[in-house]
């Protein structure tokens, strides 16, 4: 397994372009799945998650073709199962339930399992299935789902810990092909849940409402055909950023979306850090002095979970005391320990860390546990003074894009060694 060598204490100053939303892609591949016709998505991410999900659709029929950052699917003819195997090893491929329950009123799919971040149960997304008409059994590890019919109807998606953001996805694209209007209620409003309305509504969908906690579709009979680009990732860019401040450097982040990032850049503010915003381009650089800050994830538009180890690393450098809860995942705390070996004092008190900050960072070898917090242990390797070896990199490689590449060009000094 890949790790990464970085030698620290290296300001990072330079430009960066923000890759295609590795969130935002992965439902819009499976959405491909849709329609007999081709679609063509670009400013697609070489990440590892799409590499799967593009042999996943590959293995139920579908003619499947990467150009650069350009994917071509078409799914003339579809199998009725998939390589189980496959679609077990990545989470994100729950969202095919809802495509190939939608056009063939039939999908069986593998159970995802609990994962490092907490049990990531699929409750919702089978609740609202069901309510669509669908038959749900869980048989030998695989959920099958059956419909002969799928009739819109109100439906409420929220959970425990509020909306599900691949639930809704699912639920929006089952719902596309079904008889009658669905109105989802607590939907997701994460912009990739909206990027994927646009891309079912180019594909002849009716949907109203996405962004908001309620989405209508409209059933049509069949869906066509389309092009499409990928909105920007707001959690790479939210990372660059938060390494550029960490790092006190100068990082000019090009081609991101800060409508889609408010929570973040008003938390960086607060923390001191200064963010000048001229169109798509952000230019990150620390203020000043930097502060402690209260963060607390929530659904969008608040804080993302999928920054909070990040954050974390901002917050563990920062004189003072920080308090960061997360309200998201119930274990998304995997990074602490491994922040502690270069030398943060981080306690965990229930849904909260609490970070003594300020503390000198040394180089340490760590081991990358999910992908954010493997992002997060890159941001503190490339703050430490001293060399960090992260281990077990193939989750940054699951979603972003060539991230030592991007890294060395805004001077960092990283290498990546490749292991037995
Ligand atoms: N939940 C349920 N029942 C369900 C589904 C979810 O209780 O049926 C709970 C989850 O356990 C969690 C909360 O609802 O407590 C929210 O989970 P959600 O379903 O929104 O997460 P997801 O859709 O599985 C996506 C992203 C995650 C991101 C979360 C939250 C993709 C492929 N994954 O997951 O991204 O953290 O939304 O924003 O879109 C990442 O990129 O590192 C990542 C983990």
């Amino acid at each position: 397994m890949d790790s990464l060598l970085i030698k620290g204490g290296v300001p990072l100053h330079g430009e960066v372009s923000v890759s295609g939303a590795k969130n935002a892609v992965l439902p819009i591949m499976a959405a491909t799945l849709l329609t007999p016709e081709k679609c063509v998505i670009r400013h697609v991410p070489d990440l590892t998650d799409v590499g799967f999900m593009a042999k996943i659709l590959a293995s139920l029929g579908a003619r499947v073709s990467v150009d650069g950052d350009t994917v071509t699917v078409q799914a003339a003819k579809l199998k009725p199962v998939g390589d189980y195997e496959l679609i077990r090893k990545m989470r994100g491929s729950i969202c095919i339930l809802g495509p190939l329950l939608g056009r063939q009123r039939q999908a069986t799919v593998s159970l995802p399992g609990g994962c490092i971040i907490g049990t990531r149960p699929i409750d919702l997304h089978l609740k609202g299935m069901r309510d669509l008409g669908a038959s749900v059994t869980v048989e030998g590890g695989y959920v099958n789902v059956r419909a002969r019919r799928l009739i819109g109807c109100d439906l409420f998606l929220g959970g425990r810990a509020g909306p599900t953001v691949l639930g809704t996805a699912n639920v929006m694209m089952a719902a596309v092909l079904a008889e009658g209007v669905t109105t989802i209620e607590s939907a997701a409003c994460e912009p990739e849940v909206v990027d994927l309305a646009y891309f079912l509504n180019k594909m002849g969908a009716k949907i109203l409402g996405a962004g908001s906690p309620t989405i209508t579709v409209t059933g049509v009979k069949q869906l066509h055909g389309v092009e499409h680009e990928v909105i920007p990732d707001r959690i790479e860019a939210a990372t660059f950023a938060i390494a550029a401040a960490a790092t006190d450097g100068e990082v000019i982040l090009h081609g991101a979306r800060p409508d889609h990032m408010h929570a973040v850049l008003d938390k960086l503010k607060e923390a001191g850090v200064k963010v000048v915003r001229k169109g798509l381009t952000l230019t990150v650089t620390r203020g000043g002095r930097l502060k402690p800050v209260d963060v607390t994830t929530l659904p969008y538009s608040g804080f993302p979970t999928d920054v909070q180890a990040q954050m974390m690393v901002l917050m563990a450098l920062t004189p003072g005391l920080g308090i960061i809860t997360e309200r998201i995942f119930e274990s998304r705390f995997m990074h602490v320990s491994e922040l502690a070996r270069l030398g943060a004092e981080i306690a965990i008190e229930g849904p909260s860390a609490i970070v003594k900050g300020g503390r000198k960072l040394s180089g340490a070898p760590v081991m990358a546990s999910d992908l954010r917090a493997s992002a997060a242990l890159v941001i503190a390797g490339l703050a430490a003074q001293g060399t960090t070896q992260v281990n077990r990199i193939y989750h940054l490689d699951r979603g972003y894009e060539k991230i030592d590449q991007k890294l060395r060009g805004l001077g960092a000094r990283i290498q990546r060694i490749a292991q037995e």
